[in-house]
């Protein structure tokens, strides 16, 4: 844990410089737009500990495997989100000195990600070897605008000396990928020029994306320009006359484009095009758009807290980072769990997206944005086929891979890629949540039923009946707790598959009396039978869920039990994260729970049970589970805040929400955990505010932490935003729509009229 970002309500302020960490600040300060994105490299040249990255949305190569070779089944590659060109570089050199804060004095420095604006912003004063002092202001921002469009402007003032400079600033495509299974290089050079334009389009090998990134610069003064060109690498040389005391500033308009969105013979044109067009409305008006555009989207998503700088500044920061990973512009792009931070876990799409992230698009943005998030996994629909007749599934079962970029299933271990099937509930699971929340029951007739009927086909197939037992049981599986593989009836997923299959029962109905057409259609594309649906009733009946009477919970799977269940208080803390000292095995055989695994269904169907069941769960659970994953805090801070465990619902607050600000797991340097940032958005609104979804109807129970003065948030039902207002002894639902609305607060039903609110006390 490190604690050495400042606390204040809207930016991330690191105001010493720390060579050690400036990996750690490099992810933090990330900038994105939804399409690329960045960490907060320097744009001067840095030999000390950095990881330069550039990523494009939707640009993956499919890396070849090291694993599972000799298994039928395995995917044969891994697909990685690429580290794409660079844009950013602006090299400073004077009289033969290289401006790299590894080799130079460095003071008064601060990066600042400004949370409210979307710009990052970095100021320093430097001595070279030689003596010179240098002050160095520089602002970048991603336009989430255009995004297309970046800019960049960077000051230089020499404080005790007049020479010359020569400034070097162009595109590098020259990247390595940090996270690549055999050292290659991805990118092959296409074309590129450093004249009149300075451009490189470089493609990906295998994969073909080709990816245009242009530049354009603005200097005053120039005494010389050249052009620098060499292997995927343009770029223009200024020599410039830089003047004690003076200021000296250069504009850099970035245009990043890809033949996801154009064709390769315009692709250059078009790039240019935009890139012009950035430059010609100037830095000004860009940043204006900027701040105009974040203005909107802090509109509905902000969260204020009062009386707590470090929350407040936490949960902003989960935020801003979910706003600018994912805006839902494109049904082919997904929330990777670094998003544009990093490149650990490749690929872009988990599990994570429907169970951690959709609630927070959903309610703080139009819904087309988590209409996206869905009709994602429809378009993966066939690929989901394939992949589940891969392993042996017929007619139409269809498995979502566990990671993907484009649909195919890229991970590979057998033990999560096989059999860590529960990721198809969670997607099943997202289409009833959707509909509950938006009302739009047409998704169910347009996209939601064929999605629903391949994963009910999944679960009818992958039980078998036991005549020992005399139910349906299912074996060899990974629940949500990957520290244990291979296990059968791991009651999450067994639950999780039993409500699927009800829910598409349900939704079958319900197409066929108000979709009629939808329905034939449906029938026909899925080769649809309602013969088929005898089974699945049968297996809603007759489900294996394990039990303990003695202890009254469900069973996490069989065999559990007969562990040597040791609670984690008793662990030396010397050995946590048990991942990173125990072996594998060891592991394996151990009682201790990754994450949320019982009670991750527990909370996904939280109204089948009743309180005590959920604490008794809780309680069991929660003491064998170390947390080794960053999805695991926000569900016990949900569940500890609906059964009255009130300090243990702030102190998981806390573990997620600054999580990546604090480094608490000594990993931020590899990239944030974007998909938890969904989690911590949760934690607040269904966590402490207790918003539920009943029958359509947005309800809240809320409690206030005891270091909390207020805290607010907002919330889009069906095209009505309200705002919820806790303070220490009442609650009050504003509605700022134009219709009138019901909601439930404290389980009490109101009517609220427009721009007008309903308090209650606490
Ligand atoms: C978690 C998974 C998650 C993945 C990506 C793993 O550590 O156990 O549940 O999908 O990270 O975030």
């Amino acid at each position: 844990m490190k604690s050495y970002i400042k606390h204040d309500p809207w930016k991330i302020i690191e105001d010493k410089f720390n060579p050690d960490y400036n990996k750690i600040s490099e992810s933090i300060c990330s900038l994105g737009n939804g399409k690329f994105g960045q960490r907060a490299n320097f744009e001067e040249t840095f030999s000390g500990k950095t990881l330069q990255g550039n990523y494009v949305s939707g640009v993956y190569y499919p890396d070849k495997t090291r694993v599972g070779w000799w298994k039928n089944g395995y995917p044969e590659y891994f697909a990685k989100m690429l580290n794409a060109p660079d844009w950013t570089g602006i090299k400073i050199n004077i009289e033969g000195e290289e401006l790299d804060l590894a080799k130079c004095k460095v003071e008064n420095f601060s990066r600042v990600l400004d949370m409210k604006r979307g710009v990052l912003e970095r100021s320093f004063t430097v001595e070279t070897e030689s003596g010179k002092r240098l002050e160095v202001n520089s602002t970048r921002f991603l336009s989430i605008a255009r995004d297309e469009n970046a800019a960049i402007k960077y000051t230089v003032t020499p404080k005790n000396f007049s020479a010359k400079a020569v400034i070097t600033s162009g595109v590098d495509a020259d990247i390595k990928n940090e996270d690549s299974n055999y050292d290659e290089k991805f990118w092959i050079e296409i074309d590129k020029a450093a004249d009149e334009n300075i451009f490189v389009t470089a493609e990906t090998k295998k994969t073909k994306f080709r990816v245009c990134t242009a530049v354009i610069n603005f200097l005053p003064e120039v005494i010389d320009t050249k052009s620098v060109s060499k292997e995927k690498y343009a770029a223009k040389q200024y020599t410039v006359q830089l003047t004690e005391n003076k200021s000296f500033t250069i504009y850099k308009y970035a245009a990043v484009t890809s033949t996801m969105y154009y064709g390769e013979n315009e692709l250059l044109s078009k790039t240019l095009e935009s890139l012009k067009k950035a430059a010609n409305d100037g830095f000004d008006t860009l940043l204006k758009e900027q701040e105009n555009a974040w203005d909107e989207k802090w509109k509905e998503s902000d969260i204020i807290i009062e009386g707590d700088v470090a929350a407040q500044q936490g949960i902003r920061f989960n935020i801003f980072q979910l706003n600018q990973t994912y805006t839902g512009r494109d049904e082919r792009l997904n929330i990777g769990p670094k998003g544009f931070t990093g490149e650990k876990y490749g690929g872009t799409t988990y599990w994570d997206t429907e169970a951690y992230c959709l609630p927070f698009y959903l309610a703080t943005a139009d819904k087309k944005v988590a209409h996206s998030l869905l009709v994602y996994r429809w378009k993966h629909l066939k690929k989901a086929i394939e992949n589940a007749e891969k392993l042996g599934f017929t007619h139409g079962a269809a498995l979502y891979p566990m990671v993907t970029a484009n649909g195919e299933e890229c991970h590979n271990e057998w033990e999560i890629t096989f059999e860590e099937i529960h990721r198809n509930a969670a997607i099943a699971n997202a289409v009833r949540i959707y509909v509950d929340y938006t009302g739009e029951d047409k998704y169910l007739a347009e996209y939601g039923l064929e999605v629903l009927i391949g994963i009910s086909r999944f679960w009818a197939q992958r039980v078998n009946w036991s005549t020992d037992k005399e139910k349906y049981v299912m074996l060899g599986v990974t629940g949500p707790n990957e520290y244990e593989n291979n296990v059968n009836n791991n009651w999450y997923t067994s639950y999780s598959a039993v409500q699927n299959l009800k829910y598409t029962l349900w939704a079958i109905d319900f197409v066929k009396n108000n979709y009629a057409a939808d329905y034939q259609r449906i029938k026909t594309v899925c080769d649809f039978n309602e013969q088929e649906t005898e089974k699945w009733k049968d297996i809603i009946e007759k489900m294996y869920l394990g039990y303990d009477e003695k202890r009254k919970v469900f069973i996490q799977h069989d065999g559990f039990l007969d562990k040597e269940l040791i609670p984690v208080s008793e662990l030396d803390p010397k050995v946590r994260p048990i991942n990173q000292h125990w072996s594998w095995d060891r592991i394996l055989r151990s009682c201790y729970i990754k994450q949320a695994d019982v009670l991750q269904g527990l909370y996904f169907f939280e109204n089948q049970f009743d309180n005590e069941t959920i604490k008794r769960n809780f309680e069991f659970y929660e003491q064998f589970t170390v947390h080794e994953s960053s999805l695991s805090s926000c569900i016990h801070n949900i569940l500890a805040a609906k059964v009255g465990l009130f300090d243990k619902a702030y102190q998981y607050y806390l573990n997620a929400s600054r999580l990546d600000l604090d480094d608490y797991n000594n990993d931020t340097c590899d990239g944030c955990h974007i998909t938890s940032m969904g989690g911590t958005w949760m934690t607040i609104v269904q966590g402490f505010g207790g918003m539920r979804i009943k029958d359509g109807v947005p309800s809240f129970d809320p409690i206030i932490p005891e270091k909390w003065q207020k805290y607010a948030f907002k919330i889009m039902h069906r095209d009505t935003l309200l705002k919820i207002e806790v303070v220490r002894d009442s609650v009050s639902v504003e509605n700022l729509g134009s219709k009138t609305v019901k909601v439930l607060i404290k389980g009490y039903p109101a009517e609220i009229q427009p721009h007008s609110k309903t308090i209650k006390i606490l």
